[in-house]
């Protein structure tokens, strides 16, 4: 009999890339997948409001997956600051909602979380079992997530990821990239420090992360995941736009000046250090995650393939 599972959020940056991988999915957990997204496809994937507490337990039981991955968020990290609501229903009741079905059926939930939930202080890498502090009201709602998600099931992988980006959907390389065609000069951010991670490195890890967990309960709970290394934005901005011309692209950009947290104010503040510790993952795992300049150069030639 075939493991099913359900992921949430299918046309966002996470949820695309496990749609990518789909035959690694079933081939690692013997599985059969199914899609949910906001608005629902022609091409299969079921409408569900993840805000509409009872169209998801409607979903949920006509399924009746093993799995469920969450890939579902408000991400939209200056406007939770003012749309609270919405972003604590999405955040923290939705995933709280999915573990108290999760538990229910004793289905496993898988629920990705955010560096976010730390106040960026010093310059070690936050490890798993560090005291969460958030610095913005984004933050905030994840890590109420956190806890629902952990409240409600003990079968639970919580998997805190930062600054990701993939050749679809809304982020900062793509963003570089557009700006970069444009103007001559570009200001970015260089005293946040953190690691650029794709999103189908995410959907790779945790379908590999899951074998080992599903067969021993103990290795359950928060991992963090990203890429290695470490960088600022505006290295991330040089090193995209070396990639770029590198892959023959062009780009009007010929200054990229570093400036500081405090020169571009925003709603929501930001934490300086975003690092995190990877060694629970790579343990687990028994392998070392790719740096985040190898992570970059495969998304870099796929949108310059796809002509962007
Ligand atoms: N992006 C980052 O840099 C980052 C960093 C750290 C952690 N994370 C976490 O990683 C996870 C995945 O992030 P991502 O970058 O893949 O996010 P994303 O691209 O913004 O995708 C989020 C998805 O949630 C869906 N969604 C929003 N409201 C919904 C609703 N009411 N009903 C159903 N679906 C709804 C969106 O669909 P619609 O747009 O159609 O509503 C979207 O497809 C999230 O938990 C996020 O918090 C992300």
């Amino acid at each position: 009999l075939k493991t099913k599972v359900l992921v949430f959020g299918a046309d966002g940056q996470v949820g695309t890339s496990f749609k990518r991988i789909e035959a690694k999915v079933c081939s690692l957990l013997n599985a059969e997948v199914f899609y949910s997204t906001h608005l629902g496809t022609s091409s299969g994937e079921i409408a569900c409001d993840a805000t509409d507490l009872k169209a998801v337990t409607s979903l949920v039981r006509s399924i009746n997956p093993q799995i469920i991955i969450n890939c579902a968020a408000y991400t939209a990290v200056d406007k939770s600051e003012t749309d609270q609501e919405v972003c604590l229903k999405l955040n923290r009741d939705f995933p709280g909602h999915l573990a108290y079905l999760c538990k229910s059926t004793d289905a496993f939930l898988v629920h990705y979380s955010t560096d976010y939930v730390f106040d960026g202080s010093g310059s070690t890498p936050w490890r798993e079992g560090d005291a969460p502090q958030p610095v913005n009201f984004y933050g905030l709602t994840k890590l109420e997530g956190e806890k629902a998600v952990q409240q409600n099931t003990p079968r639970h992988l919580i998997i805190r990821t930062q600054w990701v980006y993939s050749d679809h959907g809304h982020n900062f390389v793509k963003t570089m990239l557009r700006l970069a065609k444009e103007r001559s000069e570009l200001k970015v951010v260089g005293d946040q420090i953190g690691a650029p991670t794709s999103s189908d490195l995410i959907a790779n890890l945790t379908t590999e992360l899951l074998v080992p967990i599903l067969r021993d309960q103990n290795l359950a709970g928060i991992y963090n995941l990203s890429a290695s290394g470490e960088v600022s934005w505006h290295g991330f901005a040089e090193a995209i736009f070396k990639g770029w011309r590198k892959l023959g692209g062009t780009l009007a950009v010929n200054t990229v000046q570093s400036i500081t947290t405090d020169q571009l104010p925003t709603p929501a503040k930001r934490p300086f250090n975003s690092r995190l510790n990877l060694s629970k993952l790579e343990s687990v795992l028994q392998k070392k995650n790719p740096s985040w300049q190898q992570v970059l150069e495969p998304v870099l030639k796929k949108l310059f393939d796809q002509g962007f």
